[in-house]
């Protein structure tokens, strides 16, 4: 299946990403850790995004030591940000960078995992506001600067239980659908234009998030964040120009 799927033939190399700027939320571990280290790595300067900053550093000096180009640090909670915070980022990054080439959309809370009925207001109200009310904000500060962009790219993340509804998956399912809605209305609304809006769904991968939703899995069998990279390269790179409105399956059954 592999062979006739593009974004998993995909084959990055170090100019892949050149001269590209790239924000990746939630940057600091899991798969946004490792899109931000594989972005800066086919040559791009990463904004790395994130709520713990000695995971950003880290991350960060991992980049100059792989000889990356310079990347930036936002620290942000997503629980606690507004449109002001957002339209300040995009306002530093336009005087930073001129120019912004793509969103990485990763950051996310995994929240309870119970009955319906016992989703408790407090909860739905916070994986929301991470999962879906931060993504909605920030994108309508960043517009402005990615329609100015030739071949921006905007990338979700989504899940299968994003697409159908799975028991017990709670506020997190109800979150992941209405991001796919998200990037839906807004790759049908940008159809005529260069920017274009996707989403990823990376399938069963080796992180603290899915070791939270199914503790008695072994890790092991699982891919690890850089085997899944080919799709979060492709839907950045200049190749996937014109890909729109898609929802890519790195791990497809
Ligand atoms: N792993 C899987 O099997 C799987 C499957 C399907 C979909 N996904 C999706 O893939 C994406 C990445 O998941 P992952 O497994 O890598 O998760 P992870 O290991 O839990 O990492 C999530 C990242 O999001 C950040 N984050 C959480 N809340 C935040 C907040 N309020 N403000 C700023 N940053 C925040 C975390 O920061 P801290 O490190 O500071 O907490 C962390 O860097 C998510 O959208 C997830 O839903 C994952």
């Amino acid at each position: 299946m592999s062979e006739l799927l593009p974004h998993l033939a995909f084959e990055a190399h170090e100019h892949s990403l050149l001269n590209k700027v790239i924000l990746v939320t939630g940057a600091g571990d899991g798969i946004g850790k490792q899109a931000a280290l594989s972005y800066a790595k086919c040559g791009a300067t990463v904004i790395l995004l994130g709520r713990t900053v000695s995971k950003l550093e880290a991350v960060y000096d991992e980049i100059m030591s792989n000889g990356g180009k310079q990347p930036s640090i936002v620290p942000l909670d997503l629980e606690g940000a507004t449109l002001q915070h957002y339209q300040g980022m995009a306002d530093t990054i336009a005087g930073e960078y001129g120019k912004l080439d793509g969103v990485l959309f990763n950051a996310s809370l995994l929240g309870a995992l119970c009955p319906f009925a016992e989703i408790k207001e407090k909860e739905f109200d916070q994986v929301m506001q991470v999962n879906v009310k931060s993504q909605f904000l920030m994108m309508q500060a960043l517009l402005p600067l990615l329609k100015q962009n030739q071949t921006a790219s905007v990338v979700f993340t989504s899940s299968s239980v994003g697409r159908k509804g799975r028991a017990f998956w709670g506020t997190y399912s109800m979150s992941k659908f209405a991001t796919e809605s998200m990037m839906q209305l807004l790759a049908d609304e940008y159809k005529n234009k260069a920017l274009r809006f996707n989403c990823i769904n990376p399938g069963a991968t080796r992180t603290d998030m899915r070791a939270k939703a199914y503790p008695g899995e072994d890790p092991k069998k699982l891919k690890t964040p850089a085997q899944i990279m080919p799709t979060y390269i492709y839907l950045m790179s200049d190749v996937s120009r014109g890909v729109n409105g898609q929802s890519l399956d790195c791990q497809p059954k």
